[in-house]
């Protein structure tokens, strides 16, 4: 059977907004990306995963769409989007788009019609509101000029389409062939257990991401999936989409991933684990039991990042555990999917001043949340402020950047061995050779306590999450070390990859 190309990807997320501004308004751009591609390239990464470039008013950062068909002015063009694709095509390198079929932006013409009482079915307007929170905190009603409330499961400015009315499914199919006909490679399909409500919108007792909530993971929404995939089915190239599915088990989980419906869907299961053996043995066998192809996700764009979550005191700590969980992710079977800076080890950037935060959460729940924008800071590319390469000269980013950048930024790390870039780069190689080896299936091998060994063919895997160092298993070659390896010692907080013996 012939291996499709996302089965053992590693796709890079980039969050388009923080990543590279060429344009010089402190902005990241579409054009920042492809000056920045060779980077990718040189990573080691096999795809792209653009977050939202639409026309928006930003009210959550680009993920309010007010055209599914461009580009914003801020990001660039169209033309700016066509010379990415052939560019990333040029290098191998695949690309992935962001759908955002759950809410548009208020502003999109569709809602602004429905204002005026045109087309009011393609949204969920009612009378009276019921205990529906925003997941950004507060009500997920606001009243409308004549006195109707409309339902906004984050910002206000991102109304809920109304998946029942089939104006909305042609109106996406239409927008996903757009975007294939220009040569993207697959989807991120953002809040992809959202669209259907239940029937009714009956009051709720917990407002969390349950399988059996009337707010989420309504049963429809796989009628939608499994039209989008006869349409992904029917161009050439294995287009693919991942689901952004937030889910309690992971046996939700699997029933996106169908032979007729989504390739992939993210597991946070893994990114919500602590720093334990026990947790992350327990998510590698529910998700290898639960899904056929499997993903594995440490870090993205609304998350503490890992470094810092799974970080004591000690900042150090943080960094060691961070390269470790990597190699353990990158031995896992399935693709995983990094996060723009996770690469140069940066960490969540905690004390942002509150007028400089951004993020629709901090706003409305009323500074109580701090919100995602501590994982949204600029790249540091090189040792310079005030943006470190970031923007041109001498223009501030649209998020402060604190003064340690400098220390991680690219420019700072190319070259040296130790550096977390080259580390990447490193297990990014090996990966890419190892992949071509190695059976889709894991086994376990007896672990000393603290640790986790499990080996797929010829590699093993060891990380050792306890406080000792613990012995390795028998081995002939240490491919890879996420920190000193000596004497057949694993240290604490580090991961190794090991040629089996024999
Ligand atoms: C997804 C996105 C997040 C956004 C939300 C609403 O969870 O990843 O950034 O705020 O959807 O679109």
């Amino acid at each position: 059977m012939d291996i499709p190309w996302w089965r053992d990807a590693v796709v890079y997320e980039i969050y388009v907004r923080s990543f590279a501004d060429a344009s010089g308004d402190g902005v990241g751009d579409l054009a920042g990306v492809r000056q920045r591609l060779p980077y990718l390239k040189r990573l080691g990464v096999d795809a792209v995963w653009l977050t939202p470039f639409y026309p928006s008013p930003m009210a959550d950062g680009g993920y309010d769409v007010a055209d599914y068909r461009g580009v914003d002015p801020l990001f660039g063009s169209l033309d700016d989007f066509d010379d990415l694709v052939a560019e990333a095509h040029g290098l191998g390198l695949r690309v992935m788009v962001d759908v955002v079929p759950n809410h548009s932006s208020d502003q999109h013409p569709w809602f602004q019609a429905a204002l005026r009482g045109e087309g009011r079915d393609r949204y969920i307007f009612r009378d009276t509101t019921n205990n529906w929170q925003s997941t950004f905190s507060g009500p997920a009603w606001t009243q409308a000029p004549d006195g109707q409330y409309y339902l906004h499961l984050f910002a206000p400015g991102q109304p809920d389409f109304n998946w029942r009315n089939p104006e909305v499914h042609e109106e996406f199919l239409d927008v996903l062939r757009f975007w294939l006909d220009r040569g993207v490679d697959g989807f991120r399909i953002d809040v992809a257990m959202g669209l259907y409500k239940a029937e009714g919108l009956p009051d709720v007792s917990d407002q969390s991401f349950k399988a059996a909530s009337p707010v989420w993971g309504q049963p429809e929404v796989h009628g939608v999936y499994r039209d989008w995939r006869r349409l992904l089915d029917s161009y050439p190239g294995e287009r693919m989409a991942v689901g952004e599915v937030w889910t309690d088990s992971l046996d939700d989980l699997a029933l996106y991933v169908r032979p007729d419906e989504l390739q992939q869907s993210f597991n946070f299961a893994w990114l919500q684990a602590p720093w334990s053996p026990t947790a992350f043995k327990q998510v590698i066998d529910d998700t290898l039991g639960a899904v056929p192809y499997a993903t594995w996700v440490l870090s993205n764009h609304d998350v503490v990042r890992h470094r810092t979550r799974y970080g004591t005191a000690d900042p150090g700590t943080g960094l060691a555990r961070a390269r470790a969980a990597l190699l353990t992710t990158l031995a896992l079977p399935g693709s995983a999917y990094l996060y723009q800076g996770e690469e140069l080890g940066l960490p969540e950037v905690t004390d942002l001043p509150a007028e400089a935060r951004q993020d629709p959460v901090f706003f409305q729940s009323e500074g109580k949340l701090p919100g995602r924008d501590g994982c949204r800071v600029p790249i540091p590319w090189t040792v310079d402020a005030p943006s470190y390469g970031f923007s041109p000269d001498s223009v501030e980013p649209w998020l402060p950047q604190p003064a340690s950048f400098a220390e991680l930024s690219v420019e700072k790390q190319e070259g040296d061995a130790d550096s977390t870039l080259e580390f990447y780069r490193r297990a990014l190689a090996r990966r890419r050779e190892l992949v071509e080896e190695i059976p889709y299936t894991l086994e376990w091998l007896d672990s000393p306590e603290g640790a986790l060994f499990f080996t797929r063919g010829p590699l093993i895997c060891a990380v050792n999450c306890g406080t000792h160092p613990v012995r390795l298993p028998d081995h002939d070659e240490v491919i890879l070390a996420s920190g000193p390896v000596k004497g057949g010692l694993l240290p604490a907080d580090t991961a190794a990859w090991l040629r089996r013996a024999g």
